[in-house]
C-alpha cells in the first residue's frame, strides 16, 4: 500500500479543524475542503490560532507553528482533493451526505486512498458499501479538543482489509495518538459507553435528584473526571448528542440510548451548549452559570 503522504479532511468544523493541524504539524500535506471558501478560511483561521496558542505556551517552536500552516492548502471543489493518499470526512452525521462525498472522491481518487470516517455513532460499513472500494474504508474517530486528546478508535468493518487496518492504526500513531481497535457498531467503544452515561444524568435531572451543578460536581469530585456529564454535554453540543443518541437508539432500540425529553427541547429551543453560548450553562457572563430549565 502506498505510503501517506497527503491527507484530505472534510469538514473543518470543532474536529475537522483539529485534524487537520495535527496531520500538517505531523508533516503530511493536508487539504482541508469546506463547501464555501469562507467557511474554509474560517476552519484555517481557527487552526492558525491553536497553532498560535500551543507557540505562545511554549509547546511548538514558531518555525514548526510557520511549516505546518504552509502544509494546508483549502478547497471547496471534491476533485481538487485527488491526490490525497488518505481521506478523513468530519461533516456533519448525515450519512447521505458523507456517502454522496465519498462517491464524489470514489471517482476522483487513485486506487490505494483510503477512505476515513470520523463519524461518532454510524456505522463506517454504511459508508463503505456506498464505494467500490469497501476494503479501504475505515473508521478513524477522534476525541474533542482532538490536539489534546490521546485516543483514536480505528474502527474495521466486515469488509475492511487487514492492510487497510494496519496502514490506518500507523497513520493513527504518526500522529502522536494512541490508537485502539474497534468493531464497526454504533458508538464504537467510547461513545458506547460515554453516550448512555450523558443521558442518563440528563435523566437524573429531569427526575430532581440534584441540580445541574451538584451532579457535574458529584462527578468531577467523586470520580475525578475532568469535567462533570452536563459540562460535556455542553461541550460535545447538545444537538451533536441528540444526533448521536438518535442513530445509537435506532441502531440498538435500547432505554439506554433513547434521547430524554429535555434534551430534545433544549434542541427546540436553540440550546446547544458553548457553541451557542447556552445549554446546561449559560456561558455569556464573566462567570459560567447553570440555566434555569425550569425543573
Ligand atoms: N486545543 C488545544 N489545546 C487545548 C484545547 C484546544 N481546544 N483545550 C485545552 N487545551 C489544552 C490547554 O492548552 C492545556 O494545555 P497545558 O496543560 O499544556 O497548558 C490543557 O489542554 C488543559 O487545558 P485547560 O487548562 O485550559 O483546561 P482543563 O484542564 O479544564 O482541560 C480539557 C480542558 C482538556 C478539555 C479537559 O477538561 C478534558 O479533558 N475534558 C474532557 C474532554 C472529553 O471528555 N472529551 C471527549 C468528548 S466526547 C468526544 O469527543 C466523542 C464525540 O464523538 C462526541
Amino acid at each position: 500500500m502506498a505510503e501517506i503522504k497527503t491527507v484530505a479532511v472534510l469538514g473543518c468544523g470543532l474536529m475537522g479543524s483539529g485534524i487537520a493541524e495535527i496531520c500538517a504539524k505531523a508533516g503530511y500535506q493536508t487539504w482541508v475542503r469546506e463547501i464555501t471558501d469562507e467557511l474554509a478560511q474560517k476552519g484555517k483561521t481557527s487552526i492558525e490560532k491553536s497553532l498560535s496558542r500551543a507557540v505562545e505556551k511554549g509547546k511548538l517552536p514558531a518555525e514548526e507553528r510557520a511549516a505546518a500552516l504552509g502544509r494546508i492548502r483549502t478547497a471547496t471543489d471534491l476533485e481538487a482533493l485527488r491526490d490525497a493518499d488518505i481521506v478523513i470526512e468530519a461533516v456533519t452525521e448525515d450519512l447521505d451526505l458523507k456517502n454522496e462525498m465519498f462517491r464524489t472522491l470514489d471517482r476522483a481518487c487513485p486506487e490505494h486512498t483510503i477512505f476515513a470516517s470520523n463519524t461518532s455513532s454510524l456505522t463506517i460499513a454504511d459508508m463503505a458499501a456506498a464505494t467500490k472500494r469497501p476494503d479501504r474504508v475505515v473508521g478513524l474517530h477522534f476525541f474533542n479538543p482532538v490536539p489534546v486528546m490521546k485516543l483514536v478508535e480505528v474502527v474495521r468493518t466486515i469488509a475492511t482489509s487487514d492492510e487497510t487496518f494496519r496502514h490506518a492504526f500507523a497513520f493513527a500513531r504518526s500522529l502522536g495518538k494512541e490508537p485502539i481497535s474497534a468493531k464497526d457498531t454504533s458508538g464504537f467503544v467510547v461513545n458506547r459507553l460515554l453516550v448512555p452515561y450523558m443521558l442518563d444524568a440528563i435523566r437524573c435531572l429531569e427526575q430532581g435528584l440534584a441540580s445541574t451543578e451538584d451532579i457535574d460536581k458529584g462527578m468531577v469530585l467523586g470520580t475525578n473526571y475532568p469535567m462533570g456529564p452536563f459540562t460535556l454535554c455542553d461541550f460535545v453540543g447538545i444537538d451533536t448528542l441528540l444526533r448521536i443518541a438518535e442513530i445509537m437508539f435506532d441502531e440498538y432500540r435500547e432505554a439506554r440510548f433513547a434521547p430524554p425529553p429535555l434534551l430534545r427541547r433544549m434542541v427546540a429551543m436553540g440550546y446547544y451548549g458553548r457553541k451557542t453560548k447556552k445549554g446546561f450553562y449559560d456561558y455569556t457572563g464573566e462567570s459560567v452559570t447553570p440555566v434555569n430549565l425550569g425543573i
